[in-house]
């Protein structure tokens, strides 16, 4: 199951293969902070309290967006963060944590 928690909103629905968190949450109008969709702005920084192991590995515009501590601490961008293929029966859990 994936779980997304939005600023006043959440859903639990089957993860999709090859979308992104980002994408998810968009497709059932949860809340979640963004901007650019690209891994620049940061809006969409989420902390991935539960799964990450079924989410494809941090992209290059996450290494240079997030600090290394924060990546170690299980956040995300959530427009970079990929379900991986296969993790339709996985157990994710994301909370949108912009900055600001
Ligand atoms: S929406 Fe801008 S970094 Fe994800």
């Amino acid at each position: 199951m994936l779980e997304l928690k939005g600023r006043s909103k959440s859903i639990t629905v089957y993860p999709l293969s090859g979308m992104s968190l980002l994408d998810m949450a968009m497709k059932h109008e949860i809340d979640w902070a963004f901007s650019c969709s690209r891994g620049t702005c940061a809006r969409c920084r989420c902390l991935v309290e539960e799964g990450m192991e079924f989410l494809e590995e941090a992209t290059d515009a996450e290494w240079d967006r997030l600090e290394q501590s924060e990546l170690e601490q299980g956040y995300r961008l959530g427009c970079q963060a990929v379900i991986k293929k296969g993790a339709g029966a996985a157990t994710i859990k994301a909370v949108n944590r912009p900055y600001f």
